[in-house]
C-alpha cells in the first residue's frame, strides 16, 4: 500500500427528523458506512457527518398536530435516531440537525454570497393558498382528482394512478390536504436561483469522473431540457430559517437540507481542530464523497453544486446513487410487516447480519436492492457463520487445549497466505469503486478456500497421530492466519464480529496493513463465538412486531406520517361502513404479552361469547386497569394467527400512539354485545 494518505469527506443523505429510521434507509447508512470504514482500514483520515432534515411543512404540521414545538420534537428524535445508528455499527463522527446555528449561519452565508454575485432573482408568483389554515399549500398538501386519467385523491405534483405530472392548479376539484378546504390562487414574492448560469460549470463538474454512467445519462437529458430557476423561499407559517431581510420568508427546506453535510462537518472541526477552510474552500484538496438515493439525484447534481460554485465553496468529490429497497420483491409494506423499522429489526437480529446481506447485494449502479427474507437467513448462516467464523471455530479449540493458546512460530502453506494477502489489491479496488458483491464473492471464494485447506489437513485426525503435534499446531495457525486476513477484510462490513475476532486474535483487524505480517509464535484468546446462526423464528418475530405496529391502525398513522391530516382516508359508502360489526365489549382480562414490546392480550365479553384480543397498547395501559371497563371492537375482523396466538378483532382508541392513546369506551348504560352504529 504505497498510496499517499487521503483526507476525506463521506455523508450519507439527511433523513427527515419526522419518522423513524426503517431498513430502506439503513441501506444507505450501511452503504456509506462500509466504504468510510474501508477507507480508515487502508490507513486513510475519513470522516462521516450528517445531520437530520429538520424543516419544512410536514415537520411544522407534525408539531401541530402533536401541540408541542417542533423543537422538542426534533430533539428527541434527533436521539432516537442516533441511537439506531450507533446500534447498527454506523461509524459517524458527527450527527447533528440542520435545525442548528451552524447550519444557520453556513445557509445565510451561501445566500448572501449568491444574492451578491447576481444569482438570486426575486418574482411574483401565483399559488394555491388555504384560507382556513392560512398557509400557502406545498404540492404534496394538495389533493384533487389527475387531469388526464380523471383517479380521484391524487396529490398536486403527480398521479399515482398514470404516473403523469402536472401543476397543482390543473387539478380538478383541488382540496387541501391540511383542512379540505377549497384552495385559492393567491400571489406572493418568491425568491429564485438562478441554476440556468450554471449549466456550463455544471457540465465540467459532472465530466470530472464524480457521477455513475446514469446519472451522467440523466443529466444530459435534464440539459436538453434546459435548466429551469429555482425557488427557494417560502412564505410564513413555515418551519425553517428566515431568509435575512425578510419578515416571513422562509428558505425552502431543501436550501438548507445539504448546506448540513457542511455544518455538521463544521461542527466536527471546531470539536477536533480540524482546519474547516482546508475541507471546504474553493480549492480544497480534499475530498467529499456524497451518497444518496436515486430520488434526490437532481438537487445533489445540480442545484447543490451549483450553489457551493456561486457561493465560492468548493465542489463534491462525487455524488453516488443507489437504488430503492424492496422486501421479498415489492415495496416494503406495513400489511404485510415488511416496513421493517430499524429498531424492530435490532429488537430481534444481529446488526452484522443486515451489513452482511446489504454488502453482499451492493453494486456501483443504481438498480433496486432486495432483501429476500429466506435468502437473507440462507446466505448469513451459510457465509458468515458457515464458512468465516467457522475457520476460527476449527482450528482455536486445538491451539487453546494442546497448545496453551500460543500459536506455531511457522506457517506451512506460505504460498496459500501470500495469495491470501495478495487479494486485498483486487478487493480494495472493489470497495473502493463500491462494488462490495464482488468483494464479498472474492472474500467468500477464499473462505472456502482455507476450509478446503483445514478439510485436507484433517487436524482432529493427525492430532491422534504420534509426533504430528508440531504439524497440527502450524496447521491451525495457517488457519487462524487465513481467519485473521478475511475478518480483516470483512472489518468493514461486520465491525461487531471483527472487534470480536480482534479481542479473540489479540491484534487489531481493522488496519489492513497489518496482514503483511502473519501472527507467529504469539498468545491467542479462548476462543468465544463470534457470531451465532439466525434462527429463522427471529425473521418471524421481525414481521410480527412490524405488523403491530399498525395496531389499531388509526393510533399508529398519525405519527408514521407526520402528520394526521393526510391520513384521512379515502371516502368509503354507507354500505362499507356497515359491514364492519362494531360491539361494545367488557375486558374481562388483560395481560401483558411478554414477547412483545407493544401488546396486550385482552379477554373481551360480547355477550354472545368472548373473544381474544392481541391489541397494540402495552404503553398506554397498566393491564389491571383495564380490567372490567368497556370498550369496542371491531367484531367480524378476520381472525390473524400470531406468534403468540390468535387475535380475533381489534379495539378501537385513539391517538398518535406510544402513551397518548386513548380506549374508545361508551357511555355507562351500554352493555356487552350491543351493536355500535
Ligand atoms: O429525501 C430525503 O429524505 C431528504 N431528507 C434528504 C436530504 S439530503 C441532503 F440534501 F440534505
Ligand atoms: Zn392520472
Amino acid at each position: 500500500m504505497t498510496e499517499k494518505t487521503r483526507q476525506i469527506l463521506v455523508t450519507s443523505a439527511l433523513p427527515y427528523a419526522n419518522g423513524a429510521i426503517h431498513l430502506g434507509h439503513m441501506l444507505e447508512y450501511i452503504q456509506t458506512d462500509i466504504w468510510a470504514r474501508f477507507q480508515r482500514c487502508q490507513g486513510h483520515e475519513c470522516y462521516f457527518a450528517w445531520a437530520d432534515d429538520a424543516h419544512g411543512a410536514p415537520v411544522m404540521l407534525w408539531a401541530r398536530a402533536e401541540g408541542k414545538p417542533p423543537e422538542e420534537l426534533i430533539d428527541i428524535m434527533n436521539e432516537q435516531h442516533k441511537t439506531d445508528f450507533r446500534d447498527f455499527g454506523i461509524s459517524f463522527d458527527n450527527y447533528t440537525s440542520t435545525h442548528s446555528d451552524y447550519n444557520r449561519e453556513l445557509v445565510e452565508l451561501i445566500y448572501r454570497n449568491l444574492d451578491q454575485a447576481g444569482y438570486i432573482d426575486r418574482r411574483n408568483i401565483q399559488q394555491l393558498y388555504d384560507e382556513e389554515e392560512g398557509m400557502f399549500l406545498p404540492d404534496r398538501f394538495i389533493r384533487g382528482t389527475c387531469p388526464k386519467c380523471r383517479t380521484e385523491d391524487q396529490y398536486g405534483d403527480s398521479c399515482e394512478s398514470c404516473g403523469s405530472t402536472y401543476s397543482p392548479t390543473d387539478l380538478i376539484d383541488p382540496r387541501s390536504a391540511v383542512t379540505g378546504s377549497k384552495p385559492v390562487m393567491k400571489e406572493s414574492e418568491h425568491y429564485f436561483f438562478r441554476l440556468s448560469e450554471f449549466e456550463e460549470p455544471l457540465k465540467t463538474w459532472m465530466s470530472s469522473g464524480a457521477l455513475q454512467p446514469e446519472i451522467i445519462n440523466k443529466l444530459q437529458e435534464w440539459f436538453t431540457d434546459g435548466l429551469r430557476d429555482w425557488d427557494i423561499s417560502r412564505d410564513a407559517p413555515y418551519f425553517g430559517f428566515r431568509i435575512p431581510g425578510t419578515d416571513d420568508k422562509y428558505f425552502y427546506v431543501w436550501v438548507d437540507a445539504p448546506v448540513g453535510y457542511i455544518a455538521s462537518f463544521r461542527e466536527l472541526c471546531d470539536r477536533e481542530g480540524l482546519d474547516f477552510d482546508a475541507w471546504w474552500g474553493k480549492d480544497s484538496k480534499t475530498e467529499v464523497h456524497h451518497f444518496i438515493g436515486k430520488d434526490i439525484v437532481y438537487f445533489h447534481t445540480l442545484f447543490w453544486p451549483a450553489m457551493l460554485m456561486g457561493a465560492g465553496f468548493r465542489t463534491p468529490t462525487a455524488v453516488y446513487a443507489h437504488g430503492f429497497l424492496t422486501v421479498d420483491g415489492v415495496k416494503m409494506s406495513k400489511s404485510r410487516g415488511t416496513f421493517i423499522c430499524a429498531r424492530t429489526y435490532l429488537d430481534h437480529l444481529h446488526p452484522d447480519y443486515l451489513r452482511y446481506y446489504y454488502a453482499a447485494k451492493l453494486g456501483t449502479g443504481t438498480g433496486d436492492i432486495d432483501l429476500n427474507l429466506e435468502d437473507f437467513v440462507q446466505r448469513v448462516n451459510s457465509d458468515v457463520v458457515g464458512k468465516v467464523v467457522n475457520i476460527a471455530s476449527r482450528c482455536a479449540g486445538f491451539i487453546q487445549r494442546r497448545f496453551e493458546g500460543r500459536l506455531s512460530d511457522r506457517l506451512p502453506d506460505q504460498e496459500l497466505y501470500g495469495r491470501f494477502v495478495a487479494s486485498r489489491e483486487l478487493i480494495s479496488r472493489d470497495f473502493e469503486t463500491r462494488n462490495y458483491q464482488s468483494a464479498i464473492r472474492r472474500i467468500m471464494a477464499l473462505a472456502d478456500e482455507a476450509n478446503r485447506y483445514i478439510d485436507e489437513e484433517k487436524p482432529w485426525l493427525q492430532i491422534k497421530e504420534d509426533g504430528k503435534a508440531d504439524h497440527v499446531q502450524a496447521v491451525c495457525t495457517q488457519g487462524i492466519n487465513l481467519f485473521r486476513a478475511l475478518i480483516s477484510y470483512l472489518a468493514p462490513v461486520l465491525p461487531f464480529t471483527a472487534d470480536r475476532a480482534g479481542a479473540f486474535l489479540d491484534t487489531d483487524v481493522h488496519d489492513w496493513r497489518g496482514i503483511d505480517q502473519p501472527l507467529l509464535g504469539v498468545a491467542i484468546n479462548a476462543f468465544q463465538p463470534l457470531l451465532t446462526r439466525i434462527d429463522p423464528l427471529k425473521i418471524e418475530a421481525v414481521i410480527e412486531d412490524s405488523k403491530e405496529s399498525l395496531q389499531p391502525a388509526a393510533a399508529e398513522s398519525a405519527t408514521d406520517a407526520g402528520f394526521a391530516v393526510e391520513d384521512v382516508a379515502a371516502e368509503i359508502t354507507i354500505d362499507d361502513f356497515t359491514k364492519i360489526d362494531l360491539r361494545v365489549a367488557r375486558i374481562v382480562s388483560a395481560e401483558a404479552v411478554p414477547e412483545a414490546d407493544k401488546l396486550l392480550k385482552l379477554t373481551l365479553d360480547i355477550g354472545a361469547g368472548t373473544r381474544t384480543v392481541f391489541a397494540g397498547i402495552k404503553s398506554a395501559y397498566e393491564p389491571s386497569g383495564l380490567e372490567g371497563r368497556l370498550t369496542v371492537m371491531v367484531a367480524n375482523l378476520k381472525p390473524r394467527k400470531m406468534r403468540f396466538g390468535t387475535s380475533e378483532g381489534m379495539v378501537l382508541a385513539a391517538g398518535p400512539g406510544g402513551e397518548d392513546l386513548f380506549l374508545l369506551e361508551p357511555d355507562s348504560g351500554a352493555e356487552p354485545g350491543m351493536r355500535v352504529t
